[in-house]
């Protein structure tokens, strides 16, 4: 029996496709538009991912031939489209390792299921007054804000992890951070401004260890790293689908059962009751119970292609690729004169974020545009980290496994240009 296991396993890793940069540039039909006259090279793959043909073809073959409202449907289309969107629950379940597909919730995105789960958990009497939430230094405002909007109500306390002149978490400061008070530790797992990964499991080990539940907010380590929910071990997981190669619009909050039971609905509605009178509504099950409302279809379908699209290479293959990116884009950018990463942890995933001495930013994005080369500039939702690193904004290359070296000399060659330009 054992053998018979193993030779699956094989032959299915067998069946994968061989990562091929140049083959898989193919598949994204964007990357061969012209900006500004000169080929695109899109490096702000951290704001949003370009979606494969095979996501873009599931998208137009929905709405073309499948189209119709979802669950309440007792003809043919409505049970279709309800089937399509629930093996995309299916798909989403298998992709982060989920023990079941009723612990997987869609939602707008990585931002909704955060100010979900505060909202919700607040409603269930989680919080009193007094109590304490453990964030970091480096969180994007999506897991600060949601949690800010829940204490003011609450007169509670929001507490930070602090981060080192390098990005990287200093976490020996969160044992003398948890306190009895502590009823929520929520922590990024992927930086989107500094690029560090943090050691989420250390993280959820310690947070267990007094009982305090943990959100991982996983928008950047889904497209970077293989994420096993099981293994992390984590209360909340969330992810936006646009960052997979996915429709936007379209998100997940994996949540654990115990905790999803307990937690009341987040929005009323259609689909989420089980029997509704003027004194009084009951509530269908999770996943349905968050679900309010006809949802975003479409969006969940095509999150299922992007994920298919995923499966269809041994994702070690693509983390491989995206690391020698990063190592070569650090010695590219690292020899410009002028040029400083913010950002050096040991542990990093597929994100530059640089400053150049005497050039604001914005003028570096405006300028390398002209060149046709797409980087973002700004605080990236992350004004505690800018403050920290007394930046008042960054300039950040961030890549994909469809990103080549020699899209990242071009960057080189324009950051060059436009020194040239200010010094001048
Ligand atoms: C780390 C992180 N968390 C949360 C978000 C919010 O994602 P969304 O805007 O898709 O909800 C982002 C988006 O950039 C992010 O990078």
């Amino acid at each position: 029996m054992k053998g018979d296991i193993e030779s699956v396993v094989t032959k299915s890793k067998s069946n994968k496709r061989a990562f091929d940069v140049y083959n898989v540039r193919n598949d994204f039909p964007i990357l061969n538009r012209l900006v500004n006259g000169r080929p695109l090279v899109y490096l702000d793959n951290a704001a949003t991912t370009q979606k494969p043909k095979a996501v873009i073809d599931n998208l137009r073959n929905y709405y073309e031939s499948d189209n119709a409202n979802i669950h309440r449907g007792v003809y043919f289309l409505s049970e279709v489209a309800t089937e399509a969107f629930e093996t995309a629950r299916l798909k989403v379940k298998e992709f982060v390792n989920a023990l079941s597909a009723s612990e997987i919730i869609f939602v707008k995105g990585a931002t909704e299921a955060i100010n979900l789960v505060a909202t919700s958990l607040c409603r269930a009497g989680h919080f009193k007054d007094g109590d304490e939430i453990i964030l970091t230094e480096m969180e994007h405002h999506a897991n600060i804000v949601p949690w800010q909007l829940i204490c003011n109500n609450k007169q509670m306390k929001i507490k930070v992890i602090p981060i080192n002149d390098n990005g990287e978490l200093e976490l020996d400061k969160l044992d003398s951070l948890i306190t009895e008070k502590t009823k929520m530790i929520s922590v990024v797992y992927i930086s989107n401004s500094l690029g560090t990964i943090n050691p989420i499991k250390e993280v959820v080990k310690k947070a267990h260890s007094h009982n305090i539940p943990v959100l991982i907010d996983g928008a950047q380590a889904a497209p970077h790293l293989k994420v096993d929910v099981q293994d992390l071990d984590c209360d909340f997981f969330v992810f936006s689908g646009h960052k997979i190669y996915g429709p936007t619009g379209i998100g997940v909050l994996y949540g654990k059962t115990e905790f999803l039971n307990m937690m009341p609905p987040y929005q009323g509605g259609g689909d989420m009751i089980r029997e509704v009178t003027f004194e009084k509504t009951t509530f269908e099950d999770i996943p349905n119970k968050f679900e309010a409302g006809t949802p975003n279809i479409a969006g969940g379908i095509g999150l299922g292609a992007a994920i298919d699209y995923l499966n269809e290479f041994d994702f070690n293959d693509l983390t491989e690729y995206e690391n020698e990116l990063l190592i070569y884009g650090t010695e590219k950018l690292s020899a410009i004169e002028g040029l400083k990463i913010i950002g050096t942890a040991k542990n990093k995933a597929s994100v530059i974020s640089f400053v150049i001495e005497g050039i604001h930013p914005y003028d570096i994005g405006t300028i390398v545009d002209t060149h046709g080369i797409a980087i973002r500039t700004g605080h990236h939702c992350t004004q505690p980290v800018m403050r920290r690193f007394k930046v008042p904004a960054t300039a950040r290359a961030s890549f994909s496994f469809y990103n080549t070296k020699e899209e990242i000399d071009k960057l080189a060659e324009g950051l060059k240009k436009v020194i040239k330009m200010f010094k001048q």
